[in-house]
Protein backbone atom coordinates (compact mmCIF):
# COMPACT_ATOMS: atom_id res chain seq x y z
CA UNK A 1 0.00 0.00 0.00
CA UNK A 2 1.50 3.43 -1.04
CA UNK A 3 0.37 6.23 1.74
CA UNK A 4 0.73 9.72 -0.54
CA UNK A 5 -0.93 13.04 -0.03
CA UNK A 6 -4.01 11.78 -1.78
CA UNK A 7 -4.66 8.65 0.38
CA UNK A 8 -8.53 8.85 1.93
CA UNK A 9 -8.23 7.07 5.57
CA UNK A 10 -11.80 4.81 6.75
CA UNK A 11 -11.77 3.09 9.50
CA UNK A 12 -13.63 0.94 11.85
CA UNK A 13 -14.66 2.51 15.30
CA UNK A 14 -15.71 -0.20 18.49
CA UNK A 15 -14.51 -0.90 21.44
CA UNK A 16 -12.64 -3.77 21.81
CA UNK A 17 -11.35 -2.67 18.45
CA UNK A 18 -8.37 -5.07 17.54
CA UNK A 19 -9.93 -8.42 16.93
CA UNK A 20 -12.00 -6.56 13.78
CA UNK A 21 -11.28 -8.69 10.99
CA UNK A 22 -12.52 -5.01 8.50
CA UNK A 23 -8.68 -3.40 8.33
CA UNK A 24 -8.03 -6.69 6.90
CA UNK A 25 -10.90 -7.08 4.59
CA UNK A 26 -11.37 -3.23 3.26
CA UNK A 27 -7.23 -2.96 2.91
CA UNK A 28 -7.38 -5.43 0.46
CA UNK A 29 -10.73 -4.63 -1.47
CA UNK A 30 -8.81 -1.32 -2.05
CA UNK A 31 -5.65 -2.58 -2.72
CA UNK A 32 -7.06 -4.96 -5.68
CA UNK A 33 -9.67 -2.25 -7.04
CA UNK A 34 -6.75 0.12 -7.19
CA UNK A 35 -8.22 2.97 -4.73
CA UNK A 36 -5.57 4.91 -2.86
CA UNK A 37 -7.30 4.15 0.68
CA UNK A 38 -6.23 3.00 3.76
CA UNK A 39 -8.39 1.64 7.09
CA UNK A 40 -7.43 1.71 10.07
CA UNK A 41 -9.02 0.40 13.92
CA UNK A 42 -10.08 3.20 15.93
CA UNK A 43 -11.16 2.42 19.15
CA UNK A 44 -13.77 4.81 20.89
CA UNK A 45 -15.15 4.41 24.36
CA UNK A 46 -18.68 4.41 25.19
CA UNK A 47 -18.77 8.34 26.50
CA UNK A 48 -16.74 9.59 23.42
CA UNK A 49 -18.94 8.32 20.66
CA UNK A 50 -19.94 11.97 19.96
CA UNK A 51 -16.64 13.27 20.30
CA UNK A 52 -14.98 10.50 18.01
CA UNK A 53 -17.77 11.09 15.02
CA UNK A 54 -16.90 15.27 14.86
CA UNK A 55 -13.13 14.68 15.33
CA UNK A 56 -13.22 12.44 12.12
CA UNK A 57 -15.22 14.63 9.90
CA UNK A 58 -12.95 17.39 11.33
CA UNK A 59 -9.98 15.07 10.26
CA UNK A 60 -12.19 14.22 6.84
CA UNK A 61 -11.90 11.00 7.56
CA UNK A 62 -14.36 9.40 4.54
CA UNK A 63 -16.06 7.01 6.09
CA UNK A 64 -16.51 4.60 8.91
CA UNK A 65 -17.71 1.52 10.35
CA UNK A 66 -19.11 0.54 13.41
CA UNK A 67 -19.29 -2.08 15.30
CA UNK A 68 -19.87 -3.34 19.20
CA UNK A 69 -20.80 -1.32 21.29
CA UNK A 70 -21.55 1.85 19.13
CA UNK A 71 -24.07 0.44 16.41
CA UNK A 72 -27.00 2.54 18.16
CA UNK A 73 -25.23 5.31 19.98
CA UNK A 74 -23.86 7.25 16.34
CA UNK A 75 -27.50 7.52 15.23
CA UNK A 76 -27.89 10.77 17.36
CA UNK A 77 -25.13 12.15 15.46
CA UNK A 78 -25.81 11.29 12.44
CA UNK A 79 -26.46 14.06 9.55
CA UNK A 80 -28.35 11.49 7.67
CA UNK A 81 -29.84 8.12 8.16
CA UNK A 82 -30.64 5.17 5.41
CA UNK A 83 -34.11 3.90 5.41
CA UNK A 84 -33.12 0.34 6.24
CA UNK A 85 -30.29 1.53 8.81
CA UNK A 86 -33.21 3.88 11.05
CA UNK A 87 -35.66 0.32 9.95
CA UNK A 88 -33.43 -1.59 11.95
CA UNK A 89 -31.97 1.07 14.43
CA UNK A 90 -28.37 0.18 13.88
CA UNK A 91 -25.81 1.80 12.37
CA UNK A 92 -22.69 0.05 10.46
CA UNK A 93 -21.59 2.21 7.98
CA UNK A 94 -21.05 6.05 8.27
CA UNK A 95 -20.07 7.90 4.90
CA UNK A 96 -19.05 11.48 4.67
CA UNK A 97 -21.26 13.89 3.14
CA UNK A 98 -21.14 17.72 3.06
CA UNK A 99 -22.43 18.43 6.44
CA UNK A 100 -21.77 14.97 8.23
CA UNK A 101 -22.20 11.40 8.17
CA UNK A 102 -24.85 9.52 6.65
CA UNK A 103 -25.88 6.47 8.51
CA UNK A 104 -25.74 2.96 6.64
CA UNK A 105 -26.77 -0.45 7.74
CA UNK A 106 -24.95 -2.80 5.65
CA UNK A 107 -25.57 -5.78 7.81
CA UNK A 108 -29.12 -6.87 5.92
CA UNK A 109 -27.68 -5.97 2.82
CA UNK A 110 -24.55 -8.15 3.13
CA UNK A 111 -26.53 -11.32 5.20
CA UNK A 112 -29.29 -10.74 1.46
CA UNK A 113 -26.40 -11.16 -0.56
CA UNK A 114 -24.75 -14.25 0.98
CA UNK A 115 -28.13 -16.59 1.34
CA UNK A 116 -28.83 -14.83 -2.47
CA UNK A 117 -25.76 -16.50 -3.12
CA UNK A 118 -26.10 -19.71 -1.40
CA UNK A 119 -28.96 -20.12 -3.53
CA UNK A 120 -31.38 -19.49 -0.74
CA UNK A 121 -35.20 -18.34 -1.62
CA UNK A 122 -36.96 -16.02 0.72
CA UNK A 123 -39.92 -14.96 -1.02
CA UNK A 124 -42.93 -16.92 0.31
CA UNK A 125 -40.88 -19.23 2.93
CA UNK A 126 -41.77 -19.71 6.67
CA UNK A 127 -38.73 -18.79 8.47
CA UNK A 128 -37.36 -19.05 12.22
CA UNK A 129 -35.48 -16.55 13.68
CA UNK A 130 -33.28 -17.24 16.87
CA UNK A 131 -32.55 -14.73 18.89
CA UNK A 132 -34.20 -11.05 19.52
CA UNK A 133 -31.15 -8.68 19.65
CA UNK A 134 -29.70 -6.59 17.23
CA UNK A 135 -28.49 -9.21 14.66
CA UNK A 136 -32.15 -10.84 14.85
CA UNK A 137 -33.71 -7.15 13.83
CA UNK A 138 -31.34 -6.98 11.23
CA UNK A 139 -32.74 -10.54 9.92
CA UNK A 140 -36.48 -10.32 10.35
CA UNK A 141 -36.27 -7.43 8.74
CA UNK A 142 -33.97 -8.51 5.93
CA UNK A 143 -36.71 -11.62 5.31
CA UNK A 144 -40.15 -9.94 5.75
CA UNK A 145 -38.96 -7.18 3.26
CA UNK A 146 -37.86 -9.84 0.73
CA UNK A 147 -41.60 -11.71 0.93
CA UNK A 148 -41.74 -14.24 3.87
CA UNK A 149 -44.67 -15.59 4.59
CA UNK A 150 -43.71 -15.57 8.26
CA UNK A 151 -41.50 -15.24 10.83
CA UNK A 152 -41.03 -17.36 13.94
CA UNK A 153 -38.99 -15.44 16.53
CA UNK A 154 -37.47 -18.11 19.09
CA UNK A 155 -35.87 -15.90 22.51
CA UNK A 156 -35.08 -17.00 25.53
CA UNK A 157 -36.62 -13.49 26.83
CA UNK A 158 -40.20 -13.63 25.63
CA UNK A 159 -40.47 -9.78 26.39
CA UNK A 160 -37.59 -9.09 23.81
CA UNK A 161 -39.37 -11.43 21.20
CA UNK A 162 -42.96 -9.96 21.47
CA UNK A 163 -41.09 -6.19 21.30
CA UNK A 164 -39.22 -7.16 18.51
CA UNK A 165 -42.32 -8.78 16.38
CA UNK A 166 -44.65 -5.70 17.84
CA UNK A 167 -42.19 -3.16 16.14
CA UNK A 168 -41.92 -5.33 12.62
CA UNK A 169 -45.37 -5.95 12.61
CA UNK A 170 -46.68 -2.07 13.25
CA UNK A 171 -43.65 -0.90 10.91
CA UNK A 172 -45.06 -3.60 7.51
CA UNK A 173 -48.53 -2.91 8.80
CA UNK A 174 -49.27 -6.79 8.76
CA UNK A 175 -48.97 -9.67 11.54
CA UNK A 176 -45.91 -11.51 10.08
CA UNK A 177 -43.30 -12.10 13.10
CA UNK A 178 -44.85 -13.95 15.49
CA UNK A 179 -42.89 -14.44 19.02
CA UNK A 180 -42.24 -17.47 20.99
CA UNK A 181 -39.94 -18.01 24.07
CA UNK A 182 -37.17 -20.68 22.88
CA UNK A 183 -38.66 -23.73 25.04
CA UNK A 184 -41.56 -23.44 23.39
CA UNK A 185 -40.56 -24.33 19.87
CA UNK A 186 -42.49 -26.96 19.70
CA UNK A 187 -45.70 -24.36 19.28
CA UNK A 188 -43.95 -23.79 15.34
CA UNK A 189 -46.06 -25.83 13.28
CA UNK A 190 -44.84 -28.93 11.29
CA UNK A 191 -43.19 -27.65 7.99
CA UNK A 192 -39.77 -26.99 6.68
CA UNK A 193 -38.61 -23.95 7.30
CA UNK A 194 -35.53 -21.33 6.79
CA UNK A 195 -33.88 -20.71 10.05
CA UNK A 196 -31.47 -18.13 10.90
CA UNK A 197 -29.50 -18.51 13.87
CA UNK A 198 -28.25 -14.79 15.42
CA UNK A 199 -27.26 -15.48 19.00
CA UNK A 200 -23.61 -16.13 20.32
CA UNK A 201 -24.32 -19.65 21.75
CA UNK A 202 -21.66 -22.08 20.31
CA UNK A 203 -19.14 -19.31 18.85
CA UNK A 204 -15.99 -20.08 19.67
CA UNK A 205 -14.73 -21.08 22.67
CA UNK A 206 -18.15 -22.06 23.51
CA UNK A 207 -18.28 -24.47 20.39
CA UNK A 208 -20.42 -27.54 22.94
CA UNK A 209 -23.51 -25.44 22.84
CA UNK A 210 -26.29 -25.04 20.84
CA UNK A 211 -29.29 -22.39 21.47
CA UNK A 212 -31.95 -25.30 21.06
CA UNK A 213 -30.64 -29.37 20.58
CA UNK A 214 -34.00 -31.15 20.82
CA UNK A 215 -34.15 -32.69 17.78
CA UNK A 216 -37.49 -32.57 17.37
CA UNK A 217 -36.75 -28.66 16.38
CA UNK A 218 -34.19 -29.93 13.60
CA UNK A 219 -36.43 -31.86 11.96
CA UNK A 220 -38.38 -29.11 10.69
CA UNK A 221 -35.31 -26.79 9.21
CA UNK A 222 -35.02 -27.09 6.19
CA UNK A 223 -32.13 -24.39 5.39
CA UNK A 224 -30.01 -22.70 7.81
CA UNK A 225 -27.49 -19.92 8.02
CA UNK A 226 -26.01 -19.33 11.33
CA UNK A 227 -24.46 -16.15 11.39
CA UNK A 228 -21.56 -16.99 13.70
CA UNK A 229 -18.31 -17.50 11.60
CA UNK A 230 -16.17 -19.05 14.00
CA UNK A 231 -16.01 -22.23 14.49
CA UNK A 232 -16.88 -22.45 10.66
CA UNK A 233 -19.29 -25.09 11.83
CA UNK A 234 -21.44 -24.30 14.67
CA UNK A 235 -22.90 -27.16 16.64
CA UNK A 236 -26.37 -25.68 15.16
CA UNK A 237 -25.06 -26.06 11.65
CA UNK A 238 -24.25 -29.69 12.62
CA UNK A 239 -27.75 -30.77 14.15
CA UNK A 240 -29.17 -28.77 11.10
CA UNK A 241 -27.24 -31.11 8.57
CA UNK A 242 -27.56 -34.27 10.76
CA UNK A 243 -31.03 -33.82 10.17
CA UNK A 244 -30.94 -33.67 6.72
CA UNK A 245 -31.00 -29.87 5.96
CA UNK A 246 -28.23 -27.25 4.70
CA UNK A 247 -26.56 -24.76 6.64
CA UNK A 248 -24.21 -22.03 6.12
CA UNK A 249 -22.19 -19.96 8.42
CA UNK A 250 -21.83 -16.08 8.80
CA UNK A 251 -18.84 -15.61 6.86
CA UNK A 252 -20.38 -14.30 3.63
CA UNK A 253 -22.16 -12.57 5.61
CA UNK A 254 -19.22 -10.30 6.88
CA UNK A 255 -17.61 -10.25 3.48
CA UNK A 256 -20.78 -8.53 1.91
CA UNK A 257 -21.22 -6.27 4.46
CA UNK A 258 -17.78 -4.85 3.78
CA UNK A 259 -17.79 -5.29 0.09
CA UNK A 260 -21.41 -3.17 0.66
CA UNK A 261 -19.42 -0.61 3.23
CA UNK A 262 -17.02 -0.44 0.51
CA UNK A 263 -19.20 0.10 -3.08
CA UNK A 264 -20.53 3.05 -0.56
CA UNK A 265 -17.49 4.93 -0.27
CA UNK A 266 -16.17 4.11 -3.53
CA UNK A 267 -19.69 5.01 -5.67
CA UNK A 268 -18.81 3.22 -9.51
CA UNK A 269 -15.89 0.67 -7.90
CA UNK A 270 -16.62 -2.85 -8.17
CA UNK A 271 -15.48 -5.28 -5.86
CA UNK A 272 -14.47 -8.68 -7.75
CA UNK A 273 -15.74 -12.01 -6.84
CA UNK A 274 -12.09 -13.35 -6.68
CA UNK A 275 -11.28 -10.66 -4.18
CA UNK A 276 -13.85 -11.62 -2.13
CA UNK A 277 -12.70 -15.28 -2.15
CA UNK A 278 -9.19 -14.40 -1.62
CA UNK A 279 -10.64 -12.12 1.79
CA UNK A 280 -12.33 -15.18 2.50
CA UNK A 281 -9.09 -17.56 2.58
CA UNK A 282 -7.63 -14.73 4.57
CA UNK A 283 -9.77 -14.46 7.00
CA UNK A 284 -10.03 -18.28 7.64
CA UNK A 285 -6.30 -18.52 8.18
CA UNK A 286 -6.77 -15.54 10.78
CA UNK A 287 -9.47 -17.54 12.25
CA UNK A 288 -7.48 -20.56 12.67
CA UNK A 289 -4.41 -18.53 14.58
CA UNK A 290 -6.82 -16.68 16.82
CA UNK A 291 -8.57 -20.04 17.89
CA UNK A 292 -4.94 -21.56 18.78
CA UNK A 293 -4.39 -18.17 20.74
CA UNK A 294 -7.78 -18.42 22.74
CA UNK A 295 -6.24 -21.07 25.53
CA UNK A 296 -9.10 -22.35 27.18
CA UNK A 297 -9.25 -20.08 30.33
CA UNK A 298 -10.75 -21.16 33.35
CA UNK A 299 -13.24 -18.90 34.80
CA UNK A 300 -14.25 -19.28 38.55
CA UNK A 301 -17.99 -17.64 39.29
CA UNK A 302 -20.13 -17.75 42.45
CA UNK A 303 -21.32 -15.68 45.33
CA UNK A 304 -19.06 -13.74 47.48
CA UNK A 305 -17.20 -15.85 49.90
CA UNK A 306 -17.49 -18.64 47.81
CA UNK A 307 -13.40 -18.83 47.96
CA UNK A 308 -13.22 -18.24 43.85
CA UNK A 309 -9.84 -16.33 44.97
CA UNK A 310 -8.59 -19.13 46.88
CA UNK A 311 -9.66 -22.22 44.90
CA UNK A 312 -8.03 -19.94 42.14
CA UNK A 313 -5.00 -19.65 43.78
CA UNK A 314 -4.37 -23.06 44.70
CA UNK A 315 -5.10 -24.37 41.35
CA UNK A 316 -2.84 -21.49 39.28
CA UNK A 317 -0.04 -22.46 41.79
CA UNK A 318 -0.70 -26.60 41.10
CA UNK A 319 -0.72 -25.88 37.28
CA UNK A 320 1.64 -23.11 36.89
CA UNK A 321 -1.06 -21.00 35.45
CA UNK A 322 -1.27 -17.23 36.25
CA UNK A 323 -4.00 -15.98 37.81
CA UNK A 324 -6.31 -12.75 37.70
CA UNK A 325 -9.71 -11.91 39.38
CA UNK A 326 -11.75 -8.67 37.76
CA UNK A 327 -12.44 -7.05 41.31
CA UNK A 328 -8.70 -6.31 41.52
CA UNK A 329 -7.91 -5.91 37.78
CA UNK A 330 -10.88 -2.90 38.28
CA UNK A 331 -9.38 -1.65 41.60
CA UNK A 332 -5.83 -1.29 39.24
CA UNK A 333 -7.02 0.10 36.13
CA UNK A 334 -9.50 2.76 38.11
CA UNK A 335 -7.27 3.57 40.67
CA UNK A 336 -9.50 2.78 43.79
CA UNK A 337 -11.25 0.17 45.82
CA UNK A 338 -14.26 -1.07 44.86
CA UNK A 339 -15.76 -0.08 48.20
CA UNK A 340 -14.61 3.59 47.45
CA UNK A 341 -15.95 3.19 44.14
CA UNK A 342 -19.63 1.94 45.14
CA UNK A 343 -19.93 5.01 47.44
CA UNK A 344 -18.52 7.71 45.16
CA UNK A 345 -19.36 6.56 41.25
CA UNK A 346 -22.25 4.39 42.12
CA UNK A 347 -23.12 0.43 41.15
CA UNK A 348 -23.40 1.31 37.51
CA UNK A 349 -20.34 2.48 37.10
CA UNK A 350 -19.03 -0.52 38.38
CA UNK A 351 -20.72 -2.95 36.44
CA UNK A 352 -20.17 -0.92 33.38
CA UNK A 353 -16.35 -1.82 34.14
CA UNK A 354 -16.95 -5.15 34.63
CA UNK A 355 -18.05 -5.86 31.08
CA UNK A 356 -15.66 -3.66 30.01
CA UNK A 357 -13.25 -5.86 31.66
CA UNK A 358 -14.17 -8.88 30.39
CA UNK A 359 -14.36 -7.10 26.73
CA UNK A 360 -10.28 -6.58 27.65
CA UNK A 361 -9.75 -9.92 28.85
CA UNK A 362 -11.06 -11.47 25.29
CA UNK A 363 -8.94 -9.37 23.34
CA UNK A 364 -6.25 -11.74 24.36
CA UNK A 365 -3.12 -10.06 22.77
CA UNK A 366 -3.36 -7.65 25.24
CA UNK A 367 -3.90 -9.04 28.38
CA UNK A 368 -3.94 -12.66 28.36
CA UNK A 369 -2.04 -14.31 26.48
CA UNK A 370 -1.70 -17.72 27.80
CA UNK A 371 -4.42 -19.99 29.40
CA UNK A 372 -5.01 -17.97 32.62
CA UNK A 373 -7.10 -18.65 35.71
CA UNK A 374 -10.04 -16.13 36.03
CA UNK A 375 -11.93 -15.45 39.57
CA UNK A 376 -14.73 -12.73 39.02
CA UNK A 377 -16.47 -10.83 40.87
CA UNK A 378 -20.05 -12.33 43.14
CA UNK A 379 -22.50 -9.97 40.73
CA UNK A 380 -20.58 -10.04 37.32
CA UNK A 381 -22.79 -13.19 35.38
CA UNK A 382 -26.03 -10.97 36.24
CA UNK A 383 -25.85 -9.06 33.15
CA UNK A 384 -27.05 -11.38 29.91
CA UNK A 385 -23.90 -10.04 27.77
CA UNK A 386 -21.49 -10.76 30.55
CA UNK A 387 -22.55 -14.39 30.87
CA UNK A 388 -21.86 -14.46 26.79
CA UNK A 389 -18.83 -13.22 27.38
CA UNK A 390 -17.68 -15.33 30.24
CA UNK A 391 -18.38 -18.06 27.95
CA UNK A 392 -16.28 -17.35 25.34
CA UNK A 393 -13.78 -16.28 27.51
CA UNK A 394 -12.59 -20.16 28.26
CA UNK A 395 -14.73 -23.17 30.92
CA UNK A 396 -17.15 -21.51 33.62
CA UNK A 397 -16.78 -22.50 37.17
CA UNK A 398 -19.87 -22.35 39.33
CA UNK A 399 -18.57 -22.54 42.75
CA UNK A 400 -21.58 -23.13 44.77
CA UNK A 401 -22.12 -22.60 48.78
CA UNK A 402 -24.97 -22.57 51.20
CA UNK A 403 -26.09 -19.31 53.11
CA UNK A 404 -24.53 -20.44 56.47
CA UNK A 405 -21.10 -21.05 54.97
CA UNK A 406 -20.99 -17.60 53.10
CA UNK A 407 -22.28 -16.08 56.42
CA UNK A 408 -19.69 -17.89 58.27
CA UNK A 409 -16.97 -16.60 55.59
CA UNK A 410 -17.28 -12.85 55.52
CA UNK A 411 -19.02 -12.37 59.47
CA UNK A 412 -17.22 -9.15 60.10
CA UNK A 413 -16.05 -8.39 56.70
CA UNK A 414 -16.29 -4.86 55.60
CA UNK A 415 -15.08 -5.06 51.95
CA UNK A 416 -18.03 -5.74 50.06
CA UNK A 417 -20.54 -3.17 50.02
CA UNK A 418 -23.62 -5.19 49.50
CA UNK A 419 -23.27 -6.73 52.87
CA UNK A 420 -22.83 -4.28 54.84
CA UNK A 421 -25.62 -2.87 57.64
CA UNK A 422 -28.49 -4.88 59.09
CA UNK A 423 -30.18 -8.01 57.95
CA UNK A 424 -27.01 -9.33 56.26
CA UNK A 425 -28.64 -12.97 56.36
CA UNK A 426 -32.01 -11.57 54.78
CA UNK A 427 -29.92 -9.61 51.73
CA UNK A 428 -27.54 -13.24 51.27
CA UNK A 429 -30.80 -14.82 50.84
CA UNK A 430 -32.58 -12.80 48.74
CA UNK A 431 -29.28 -12.47 46.36
CA UNK A 432 -28.36 -16.25 46.60
CA UNK A 433 -32.17 -16.57 45.47
CA UNK A 434 -31.94 -14.42 42.94
CA UNK A 435 -28.21 -15.58 41.52
CA UNK A 436 -27.87 -19.18 41.95
CA UNK A 437 -30.24 -19.89 38.86
CA UNK A 438 -28.36 -17.33 36.65
CA UNK A 439 -24.82 -18.74 37.89
CA UNK A 440 -26.13 -22.65 37.01
CA UNK A 441 -27.35 -21.29 33.98
CA UNK A 442 -24.02 -19.49 33.24
CA UNK A 443 -21.48 -22.71 34.15
CA UNK A 444 -20.05 -25.18 32.23
CA UNK A 445 -19.77 -27.33 35.81
CA UNK A 446 -20.69 -26.73 39.37
CA UNK A 447 -18.85 -27.64 42.26
CA UNK A 448 -20.54 -27.44 45.68
CA UNK A 449 -17.94 -26.20 48.06
CA UNK A 450 -19.14 -26.45 51.66
CA UNK A 451 -17.20 -28.19 53.89
CA UNK A 452 -14.49 -29.09 50.99
CA UNK A 453 -10.69 -27.57 51.13
CA UNK A 454 -9.37 -25.73 47.91
CA UNK A 455 -7.09 -28.81 47.18
CA UNK A 456 -9.98 -30.92 46.78
CA UNK A 457 -11.92 -28.41 44.54
CA UNK A 458 -9.05 -27.90 42.34
CA UNK A 459 -9.11 -31.72 41.39
CA UNK A 460 -12.55 -31.30 40.79
CA UNK A 461 -11.90 -28.19 38.61
CA UNK A 462 -9.58 -30.78 36.90
CA UNK A 463 -12.73 -32.89 36.21
CA UNK A 464 -15.02 -30.43 34.88
CA UNK A 465 -12.53 -29.32 32.23
CA UNK A 466 -11.50 -32.36 30.96
CA UNK A 467 -15.37 -33.30 30.58
CA UNK A 468 -16.08 -30.17 28.67
CA UNK A 469 -12.84 -30.29 26.26
CA UNK A 470 -14.70 -27.18 25.05
CA UNK A 471 -11.26 -25.92 24.03
CA UNK A 472 -8.73 -26.54 21.48
C1 LIG B 1 -20.08 -8.38 44.38
C2 LIG B 1 -19.06 -9.24 44.76
C3 LIG B 1 -17.69 -8.79 45.02
C4 LIG B 1 -17.39 -7.50 44.29
C5 LIG B 1 -18.44 -6.44 44.55
C6 LIG B 1 -19.84 -6.92 44.18
C7 LIG B 1 -21.42 -8.93 44.13
O1 LIG B 1 -16.78 -9.80 44.61
O2 LIG B 1 -17.34 -7.72 42.91
O3 LIG B 1 -18.38 -6.15 45.92
O4 LIG B 1 -22.25 -8.26 43.49
O5 LIG B 1 -21.69 -10.07 44.57
P1 LIG B 1 -16.58 -11.23 45.40
O6 LIG B 1 -17.61 -12.17 44.88
O7 LIG B 1 -15.20 -11.67 45.02
O8 LIG B 1 -16.75 -10.97 46.84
Amino acid sequence: MNIDGKTKIYGIMANPVAHSMSPLLQNLYAERTKVNACYVPFQVEQDDVKAAMEGAFALHIQGMNVTVPHKEAVIPYLSEIDETAAAVGAVNTLVRTEHGYKGYNTDVPGLLRAMTEAGIVIRGRSCIVIGAGGAAKAAVYMLVSEGAAVVYVLNRSMERAEELAAYMNSLFGKTAVIPLPITAHAGIPQGRYLAIQTTSVGMHPDTASAPITDPDFYDKIEEAVDVIYTPSETRFMKLVEAHGGRAVNGLYMLLYQGVRGFELWNPGVQVEAETVEEARALIEVLLLKNQKKQSGNILLIGFMGAGKTNVGACYAAAHMLPMVDTDKLIEISSGMSITRMFAEKGEAEFRRRETAMLRQLLDTETVVPQKTMIATGGGLPVKEENRALLRQLGTVIYLRTSVDTVLERLKGDTQRPLLQGDNVREKVEQLMALRDPIYLETAHGVIDTDGRTPEAIAVEIERIEAENKINP
